[in-house]
């Protein structure tokens, strides 16, 4: 038995303590917990044999470094992943406690599990394999991980644009993404990219009566649903002008592609949807649609009276959080000055209106023409027994943009999750065998990178 099958319940009780640590990088109540996540990782990455593990602080979440660099001649490989977490509302969802991972049915329920720490956790189990049975690694690999990528990732970001030397690599290798399907290993070429805003809203200057003054007065929630309807139509179209100038559409082969992957509209409607219909540009197919368009979503709406109750009231202001998509090659400067102008210029009278920038990253497509992707494919098809698909995800992971832009390394996303996994929801689940195959496909892409 291999070291990898040998070493299975030990790996399962380290994602656990990891699991258990409520890393959310959004709270910061939570902060001494993104300091412990920081720390295990590095500590786990030191005990599994890397030269050095050390954490990178200054402002921001710890990033945690690494490097086993004892292969001379051989490529350098970037290792990069998440430690930091979503908030895990709404709580009574959850069938078993987000940090109290559970076991069902082959699957570890918790809050990370997939997205990201179970797959950080590959990583760092297929280096520790090859270290503790040969005593060396057959490639170079530093490892980057951060704990800021679910809030933009603003610190590793600025790190990463200095270029420090030790940095310097020939490919970043990313384990967080997903699967197209059970048993398919994929590889994914292209993320979105995100502008992520709120728009403030006011009226009066205070709450009013809404029977005294309901005829006369503005409503700022009103407002936002006028500017929001504005700014998209029925059928899904952006209507802030200028927004699709930029936007390139997928390369026919790319597309045929795309024709190939086993595909039913009804069934991922009712499965992994479960709405009524699916929405969206009626000419363009899904995977076009959440690949490689630019979307337009409300996320929440705050204001006025949310309690049990009736409250007859006219609220003085409202806040909306409202996010952009963005596809290469779409600028998140320009698409949120092209947002602003819009914004300004359907305004309805009455109100004033204020668009504030909470985050933004630059979407990210990646040339799968290099011999990293192709060893990856390889080294995943050898342990899955199928052959490895190329998708794109509607996703952000923003430093992968950085990556290519200063590090001027190519992304090599090998991911694990799969479509079922909850990712941001209740009840996120990591399905356990892709965990033992991840860390078998990451051990054999660096044997068939040494090569
Ligand atoms: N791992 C995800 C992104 C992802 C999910 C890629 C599924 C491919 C398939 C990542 O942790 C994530 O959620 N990113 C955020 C980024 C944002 C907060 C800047 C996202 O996409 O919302
Ligand atoms: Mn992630
Ligand atoms: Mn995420």
């Amino acid at each position: 038995m291999s070291y990898y099958q040998e070493n299975r319940e030990a790996f399962l009780e380290g994602l656990k303590t990891f699991l258990r640590i409520p890393s959310i990088s959004t709270e910061p109540e939570h902060r001494p917990d993104i300091q412990r996540a920081a720390e295990f990782v590095r500590d786990e990455l030191s005990a599994a044999g890397m030269a050095k593990a050390e954490l990178i602080e200054g402002a921001g979440h710890p990033l945690v470094y690494a490097e086993w660099l004892g292969a001379p001649g051989k490529p350098t490989l970037l290792f990069y992943g998440h430690y930091d977490v979503q908030p895990v509302e709404p709580l009574e969802e959850w069938k078993s406690p987000p940090f109290e991972p559970e076991i069902r049915n082959d699957n570890i329920y918790a809050r990370g599990s997939c997205d990201d720490k179970g797959q950080v956790y590959i990583l760092v189990k297929a280096v520790e394999g090859l270290l503790k049975t040969t005593g060396k690694l057959p490639c170079n690999v530093k490892f980057l991980i951060e704990g800021e990528e679910e809030v933009s990732g603003e610190h590793i970001e600025s790190y990463v644009a200095k270029k420090p030397p030790r940095l310097a690599s020939d490919a970043a290798i990313i384990c967080d993404t997903e699967m197209f399907a059970p048993e398919l290993p994929t590889i994914c070429v292209g993320l979105r990219g995100i502008v992520y805003t709120e728009l403030h809203v006011q009226g009066a200057d205070h709450d009013l009566h809404s029977g005294v003054y309901g005829g006369a007065a503005p409503n700022p929630i009103q407002a936002i649903a006028e500017i929001v309807t504005a700014l998209k139509d029925r059928d899904g179209h952006i209507l802030i002008p200028g927004f699709y100038d930029r936007v390139q559409p997928p390369s026919r082969k790319e597309k045929e592609a795309w024709a190939r992957l086993p595909f039913d509209e009804e069934e991922y409607r009712k499965k992994e949807i479960g709405s009524p219909a699916l929405t969206g540009e009626p000419e363009f197919d899904v995977f076009e649609r959440t690949w490689a368009r630019p979307t337009f979503e409300v996320h929440g709406i705050r204001g006025g009276f949310i309690g049990e109750g009736a409250k007859t009231v006219i609220p003085a202001r409202a806040v909306a959080k409202i996010s952009m998509r963005l596809v290469a090659d779409q600028r998140p400067e320009e698409a949120l000055a092209q947002f602003k102008a819009a914004v300004a210029k359907v305004c309805p009278r009455g109100v004033t209106a204020e668009v504030k920038l909470i985050h933004h990253a630059g979407a990210s497509l990646v040339n799968p023409d290099n011999r990293f992707i192709d060893a990856a494919a390889a080294a995943m098809q050898q342990v899955f027994g199928s052959q490895t698909v190329y998708i794109r995800s509607g996703g952000s992971i923003p430093i992968v943009g950085s990556f290519e832009r200063s590090l001027g390394i190519p992304s090599v996303m090998m991911g694990f999750g799969l479509p079922d996994d909850n990712l941001h929801a209740p009840n996120e689940k990591f399905h356990l065998p892709n965990f033992y195959r991840g860390i078998e496909a990451v051990a054999r892409f660096l044997e068939i990178v040494g090569q």
